[in-house]
């Protein structure tokens, strides 16, 4: 275990609550935009066509981008307390180019009117826009800035970890497949973090070739790419970024979850092999946003098929087990913080058997860019990721008494649970409904029963997302508070470290 002394935990502490307060600002901002596109879509709204694009571009780059930072941040505060020491002057440095990157998309997008969507799906953001041509432009240079922050961050945590424990192969856990006795345990969360971030940084570079051609392109309008080829690059770098964000924040579960079971929660050759496996997985599962590309070699395909299945198994499996392991008969109290945990698993799940629904290819020829798509997402972003988010924020912020006997918070809680899920249900009835997705609205739909579904389940939709946001500022308010008043910083926080 790291030792450090209070100052510096205080100043991990403080940079990780200038992220949680960033993000905690740019989030329901980000849902209001959610919520003007269903106000939209129920036709209880007109934001016009190209409004709508551009609310659902900045929405969906800004969720995925604001929710990975989160998640990082958090693994830095717990690694660089608990496990190898981080420099703080990179984390910040890594922390305003975030912001820049996100000042410029906002720019881009809601003053110059960027709309070609989170993917820039080519040639789109080049051919017949109504938007001026020095947007696409912003928008490209601020995902690099993105990309080359995330990079950077990624990089360095790496290398201090692989530093710590002596190489790239004991972080994945090797040392627990020989036959000789480990010399040093190795956390769950140290691997998992690496098991998350390298194939983060793959996919980062694979984001950086995309948006390089994309830039060539904007300055060079003579130059032709090849689309499928940009398409998967696209989607391997976005269907990556959005597995990892999850997957970071599991690694606090598995640090976190036994402070509240007093269990420990240990690394072992099960872990170690289903983690692995899931690494390999990740990189190729992608290839299933790509099924109705018919271009799109037949063996890759199959290959998106099978790692689709293989990679949600693994992982998930050991963590579904692990989570009742340390539950069960443990006379934990339920508190806020292990709450969030057990419903955000659930939320995990539930969006995970939905996604290896979407990805059976016989499904997928009927559900294929309808509202169960966004449906799925949702599910473990809204449900999984968010909620993970605020057990790791109700942790900085409130004691373990505290977080016990806070009512307030679990009546927000709850309160924002149910909305969510009631929200995420008016995606999956349209999904079976056949409504499709990307619809500005549902107006031009010749078939009136699609339309007049569509439509009323965006209204219904609008009303869970008000409860849900209720919820989310009484969350607010508690977490605040606590702030205010200031807590105790635990100083050998773990059991499993
Ligand atoms: C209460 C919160 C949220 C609301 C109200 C909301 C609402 C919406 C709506 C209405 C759409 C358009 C669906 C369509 O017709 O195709 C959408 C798309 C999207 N949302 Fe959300 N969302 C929320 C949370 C999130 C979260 C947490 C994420 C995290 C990743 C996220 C990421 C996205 C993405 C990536 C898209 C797709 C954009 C595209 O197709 O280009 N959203 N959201």
């Amino acid at each position: 275990m790291l030792q450090l002394n209070s100052i510096d935990i205080k100043k991990q502490r403080k940079f990780v609550l200038v992220w949680g307060i960033t993000f905690l600002i740019v989030f329901p901002l980000l849902i209001t935009l959610g919520l003007l596109m269903r106000l939209n879509q129920g036709e209880e709204i007109q934001l016009g066509m190209d409004r709508f694009y551009t609310l659902m571009t900045l929405h969906g780059l800004g969720m995925a981008g604001v929710l990975y930072s989160m998640a990082f941040a958090a693994l830095w505060y717990l690694i660089g307390t608990r496990h190898t020491k981080l420099n703080l002057g990179l984390g910040y440095f890594v922390y305003f180019v975030v912001l820049l990157g996100v000042i410029g998309l906002a720019y881009a997008t809601l003053i110059g009117k960027f709309g070609a969507g989170w993917y820039l799906l080519y040639p789109l953001p080049f051919k017949g826009t109504n938007w001026p041509a020095w947007s696409t432009g912003l928008s490209i240079v601020s995902l690099i800035l993105l990309g080359v922050a995330w990079i950077i961050g990624i990089l360095h945590v790496v290398y201090a970890l692989a530093k710590e424990y002596g190489g790239l192969t004991n972080l994945l856990g090797w040392q627990y497949l020989g036959k000789k006795n480990v010399q040093r345990e190795l956390p769950p969360i140290v691997m998992i973090t690496t098991i998350s971030l390298v194939p983060g940084l793959i996919a980062y570079l694979a984001g950086a070739v995309f948006l390089f051609m994309n830039l060539f392109q904007h300055f060079e309008p003579a130059l032709s790419f090849d689309a499928l080829l940009l398409k998967n690059l696209a989607f391997f770098f976005g269907h990556t970024l959005v597995n990892i964000t999850l997957y970071c924040c599991i690694g606090w579960v598995y640090a976190l979850l036994p402070e509240f079971t007093g269990r420990e929660w240990k690394t072992n050759k099960v872990l170690v092999y289903s983690w692995n496996a899931t690494f390999v997985f990740i990189l190729f599962a992608y290839f299933h946003h790509l099924y109705m590309d018919f271009a799109q070699p037949l063996a890759l395909q199959y290959a998106g098929q099978f790692a689709s299945y293989l990679s949600a198994i693994p992982a998930t499996a050991i963590t579904m087990f692990g989570v009742i392991t340390q539950l069960y008969h443990s006379k934990i109290k339920w508190g806020i913080i292990p709450l969030t945990f057990l419903i955000g698993v659930a939320g995990w799940a539930i969006g995970g058997f939905s996604a290896v629904v979407d990805s059976t290819i016989a499904i997928n020829k009927v559900l294929h860019n309808t509202l169960w798509v966004p449906a799925h997402f949702h599910t473990y972003m809204l449900t999984g990721v968010v909620l993970f988010i605020f057990g790791f924020l109700f942790y900085l912020s409130h004691t373990k008494e505290e977080q016990e006997k806070d009512k307030t918070a679990k009546i927000g809680f709850w309160l924002f649970v149910i909305g969510a899920h009631c929200f995420i249900a008016t995606f999956y009835t349209g999904g079976m409904n056949s409504i499709p997705r990307r619809y500005a609205d549902y107006k031009g739909i010749p078939i009136n029963s699609t339309h007049t579904t569509g439509a009323l389940l965006a209204q219904i939709a609008a009303i869970c997302i008000g409860l849900l946001l209720i919820g989310l500022f009484i969350m607010y308010g508690s977490i605040f508070n606590k702030l205010r008043k200031g807590k105790n910083i635990p100083m050998v926080p773990s059991t499993n470290t």
